[in-house]
């Protein structure tokens, strides 16, 4: 557990191209804590310059498609300064466990095997500016099958148990592990959902406060903790409720 400095760090983030995403308002806490760059990677870099328009110099936008092969190793050959990680860009279909095929690929894709080959592709470049630090957008979905989703929640499951697998793997060359798992905020991949949702602001407030204390878990909303504590106390009643839900 190691505590990490934002201030005069180099950052990427992923999918943070969003006007109201969890990405767009983790590239300003990261800002307002002092980092020194922020590359923001998206697949539409044109819509994402619109977003950022006028906005702080730190930031910096580069092209990066999760689906794409080579996309990764690409940036990460374009980026030698990276140090601080954050896998956050995700996708959301809707496909249950019995949903389109081509959705469910989709997803694994995006929310799993993307920002693996990202991390595989980053993690030397980490290594070499001292380690640094690596964040995975998991989500409290990563811990059971959310009625709006059966899929999204076995990508963030798998998403959940490789960021214990990266934790472990590159804890050798001294890389910290962020683990996030939020519920509902308020961002387009939530709008269909009707629960209390917090703000986007808010999250990447707090992903930058627990790495600069050195935190390995964080959830940080309120509904997702309580979501997250009903799961603990009675993972079958809590299953069984959920699907009333449904
Ligand atoms: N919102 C929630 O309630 C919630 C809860 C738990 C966990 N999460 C997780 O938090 C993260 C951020 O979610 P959000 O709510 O901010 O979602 P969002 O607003 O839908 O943003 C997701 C971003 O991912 C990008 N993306 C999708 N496919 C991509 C690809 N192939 N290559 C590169 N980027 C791609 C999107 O790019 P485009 O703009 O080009 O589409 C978008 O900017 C996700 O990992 C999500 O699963 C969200």
């Amino acid at each position: 557990m190691t505590a990490y400095p934002i201030q005069a760090s180099t950052a990427l983030i992923t999918g943070a191209g969003r006007a109201r995403g969890i990405g767009k308002g983790t590239v300003d806490a990261l800002l307002a804590a002092g980092a020194r760059r922020v590359y923001v990677a998206v697949r539409d870099t044109a819509a994402a310059a619109k977003v950022y328009a006028g906005y702080d110099p730190r930031v910096q936008i580069v092209a990066l498609d999760l689906e794409k092969p080579g996309s990764a190793e690409a940036l990460a050959k374009q980026l030698g300064d990276v140090q601080v990680l954050i896998n956050n860009a995700g996708l959301f279909t809707g496909a249950g466990a019995l949903g389109s095929d081509a959705d469910q690929r989709r997803e694994f894709e995006v929310n799993v095997f993307g920002p693996l080959a990202l991390t595989r592709a980053f993690a030397p470049v980490l290594a070499r500016n001292g380690g640094g630090a690596l964040v995975v957008l998991n989500s409290v979905a990563s811990h059971f099958s959310f009625p709006l989703g059966a899929s999204y929640s076995a990508s963030k499951a798998a998403t959940h148990i490789f960021t214990q697998g990266l934790r472990r793997e590159l804890a050798a060359q001294r890389t910290h592990v962020l683990g996030v798992y939020p519920g509902p905020i308020d961002t387009d991949m939530a709008e269909k959902i009707e629960m209390e949702k917090t703000s986007p602001a808010s999250v990447g407030r707090a992903i930058v406060a627990a790495l600069e204390r050195g935190d390995e878990d964080l959830f940080p909303d309120g509904t997702g903790e309580q979501m997250y504590a009903q799961f603990r106390q009675d993972p079958k009643a809590f299953e069984r409720y959920l699907a009333t839900m449904a």
